[in-house]
């Protein structure tokens, strides 16, 4: 007898038994392989979202699901009071990619479960090193998770109001604009943190320059550089991580979505000397380094790496911005790699969404005006243009229902 075989999903009302925290769902997924996803109806669709810059490697990649089942039948999971075969060489593979790819970049490595995880440590990580430098500078428009110390990095006000107080020593600057943050540095400013692409607010791209420019001040204040690499990371925008194509060298990065393609893990890394600053009980977590969630990170890691993942990138946003080009209606194409935001001529973004999902495609209203893309990294060009001429359809129909109201 099994009482969970018992329950018939058909039968669960979600909204009954889950808090109400996204909005009611306008599909259910049961399975993935490759770009593709499909429904509880058997309806089949091209994801190009990868849940939100997660499943980088496609649905079900195979080196990753034969590292997952092999691990989890050997060891999920110890304490880390012990320790495990795979952290210490999921760390160096991960400070290697910070150096680029090609030299270890010599720092430290915490894990966690999640980007919000991964940035909390990172924000701990300052207090502990900078002592009563404890302001944490971020951008208005960021995001940087929902724990109480991310949301109030985040620079939404709308998402602070509910759940004053928050924690002290946060403040924001407009994100691209240097002067501004010239005028907030101060003895009491620990660090700068900065996504080097906005996702959430609309893949917004500072200028060139912008982050160089960050980080001599950083430099000059004696302030920390954190870089909240979390969406853009793993070579989703052209290079291993985006900081890297403005030639900076931030103290902290942050990492988490497409590091397990699917299976919870993030991290936080340090340069050596300020990872220092923790000691034994200082930080931890239970679940975080396990080894059931190191071993989809490594597999993903060398998977990545054998797909050279940041000039697959590069080529295939290129090829999927020239398509986009030709839709009616796209007012602007912003982003980097396959990061990237379509502005139409209006606000009815959610109503394409609604439009490409009935049509097979999974997109995201990530502004009022304003579609995100974000396919796997293996996707290929045909599956591209399928995608952009369901794009296109999704955008006409929703125009015409705009128009007609
Ligand atoms: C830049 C950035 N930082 C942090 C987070 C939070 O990550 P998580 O939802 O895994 O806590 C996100 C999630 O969208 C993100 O895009």
């Amino acid at each position: 007898m099994s009482i969970s075989r018992d329950i018939n999903s058909d039968d669960v009302d979600d909204n009954e038994y889950l808090m109400h925290t996204y909005k009611p769902w306008d599909v259910t997924f049961v399975r993935g392989v490759g770009s593709y996803l499909y429904d509880d109806n058997g309806n089949e669709y091209l994801d190009f979202l990868s849940g939100i810059a997660v499943t980088t490697l496609g649905h079900a990649n195979k080196r990753v699901v034969d590292a997952i089942t092999n691990q989890v039948s050997r060891l999920s999971h110890v304490s880390n009071l012990f320790g495990n075969e795979l952290a210490g060489k999921t760390a160096k593979l991960i400070d290697l990619l910070i150096g680029g790819g090609k030299v270890q970049a010599g720092g430290q490595v915490f894990f966690a479960n999640s980007g919000a995880e991964a940035n909390e440590c990172a924000i701990k990580l300052v207090r502990k090193f900078m002592l009563d430098r404890f302001v944490v500078l971020s951008a208005w428009g960021s995001f940087h998770g929902r724990t109480l110390a991310t949301l109030h990095a985040t620079g939404q006000p709308e998402k602070h109001e509910p759940f004053q107080p928050l924690p002290d020593g946060f403040n924001h600057v407009s994100y691209n604009d240097y002067s501004e943050l010239l005028k907030l540095m101060n003895g009491k400013v620990g660090a700068v943190f900065l996504e080097p692409i906005q996702g959430e607010n609309g893949v917004i791209v500072p200028d060139r320059g912008y982050l160089k420019e960050v980080e001599k001040l950083c430099r000059k204040y004696d302030a920390l550089l954190i870089v909240d690499e979390i969406q853009t990371g793993l070579g989703r925008t052209g290079s291993w991580f985006s900081f890297q194509d403005e030639d900076i060298s931030p103290d902290i990065v942050t990492i988490a979505k497409a590091l397990g393609n699917g299976m919870p893990i993030g991290c936080c890394w340090a340069k050596k000397e300020v990872a220092s600053a923790f000691k034994p009980g200082d930080h931890g977590s239970t679940f975080g380094g396990q080894p059931l969630a190191l071993s989809a990170a490594l597999a993903t890691l060398d998977e990545l790496i054998a797909l050279e993942a940041p000039k697959r990138a590069k080529e295939l946003g290129e090829i999927l911005k020239s398509k986009l080009q030709e839709i009616d209606g796209v007012k602007a194409i912003r982003g980097k790699g396959l990061l990237i935001a379509v502005e139409i001529d209006g606000d009815y973004a959610n109503n394409v969404y609604k439009k490409a999902l009935e049509n097979g495609l999974v997109v995201n209203a990530v502004r009022p005006n304003a579609i995100r893309l974000e396919p796997p990294l293996t996707i290929s060009a045909d599956e591209i243009e399928e995608g952009v001429k369901r794009l296109d359809l999704a955008i006409k129909l929703a125009h015409e229902e705009v128009v007609v109201a």
